[in-house]
């Protein structure tokens, strides 16, 4: 296990997003303010105090060792002065953030972080045996997977299954917990992988993709309460940006991308002038995937806070 050592963190479409942060820089800004919602290994929060050596950032993350990670690559690259990390979920954006204060620009890089992920004991793989666990934030008052496996009713769980894994054998799936839960509780992440894996037709088990993947993608985006959390920070950032100010989010998979793109439509019609700026969602190079294989599944989509509604939405 390598809980003890931040491991490396590719910062998925860093290029991109640094140059649409300098493409709608402010001129004549006495006071640059950029945010990084999911400071992670901070490279997208070291690029940008490289970038723009008159800015200061805000940073959040809500898992304690990005953020005493964070801390020492911040003092590393001498950026301590000019960087705040907040530990708190960033639902809690416009609590956290004093009023008044107002954003050049916003990153928002959605999901886990290669750190959490290739750390054993924290159970977001099926890779390591560990404790199914799940929790970006390990806070006392956040429930573990092994919670939600072993209490959830039947539909609760096929719900979580078919919702958010969009997991086909999601009935083999949560029969099968149930059955293996009567004799003990379920709280290891090998038997979560055994119970998927023997719940797909035997035809389909050694497929592309493996068939605990979609149930493990599922379950963290309850435990973390994902989908929620994102569709509840959109509408708090658009009204801290300057006008001018953009807000970018990075997201990984399609349920995800739906509530950007929904949540960015329906703000469309809100009371703030915004320009939606990515028609289509922009997509990480040939080059990009092929240096790093887990950016293929990446989007981008960025809004803009204009000073008034462009001329064809005047009479929205
Ligand atoms: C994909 S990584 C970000 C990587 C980062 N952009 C970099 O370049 O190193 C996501 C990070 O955001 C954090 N995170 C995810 N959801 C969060 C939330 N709702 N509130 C605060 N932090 C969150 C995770 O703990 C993780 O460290």
């Amino acid at each position: 296990m390598n809980e003890a050592k931040y491991g490396e963190h590719y910062s998925v479409l860093k290029k991109e997003i640094m140059e649409l942060f300098d493409l709608h820089k402010i001129v004549e800004d006495s006071q640059e303010v950029y945010g990084d919602l999911t400071f992670g290994a901070g490279g997208h929060s070291c690029a940008i105090l490289e970038n723009f050596p008159k800015a200061f950032l805000h940073a959040f993350d809500q898992d304690k060792e990005a953020l005493a990670n964070g801390i020492e690559r911040l003092e590393a690259g001498s950026y301590s002065s000019r960087a705040k990390i907040h530990h708190s979920n960033f639902e809690n954006f416009s609590t956290v953030i004093d009023e008044g204060l107002l954003f050049n620009g916003v990153l928002l890089d959605a999901g886990v972080s290669s750190h959490q992920f290739d750390s054993g004991g924290r159970g977001f793989s099926f890779r390591f045996d560990a404790h199914l666990d799940m929790r970006m934030n390990n806070d006392e008052s956040i429930k573990p997977a092994s919670h939600y496996i072993n209490t959830l009713s039947e539909a609760e769980l096929l719900k979580i299954f078919r919702e958010y894994g969009e997991e086909k054998f999601s009935n083999n799936i949560v029969r099968s917990i149930l059955e293996r839960r009567e004799v003990s509780p379920i709280t290891k992440t090998k038997e979560l992988e055994d119970i998927c894996f023997h719940s797909y037709p035997k035809k389909l088990r050694h497929g592309k993709i493996h068939p605990a993947t979609k149930s493990f993608q599922a379950l963290r985006i309850h435990v973390n309460r994902e989908l929620d959390v994102l569709t509840n920070v959109i509408g708090q950032v658009i009204p801290r940006l300057k006008v001018g100010g953009i807000f970018a989010i990075i997201s990984f998979h399609s349920l995800e991308d739906r509530i950007v793109k929904h949540r960015f439509r329906d703000l469309l019609s809100g009371d703030i002038p915004i320009e939606i700026l990515t028609k289509k969602p922009l997509l990480p190079s040939k080059e990009e995937i092929f240096e790093n294989s887990r950016s293929r599944s990446a989007k981008l989509r960025v809004v803009k806070r204009l000073e008034e509604w462009p001329r064809k939405n005047k009479y929205r």
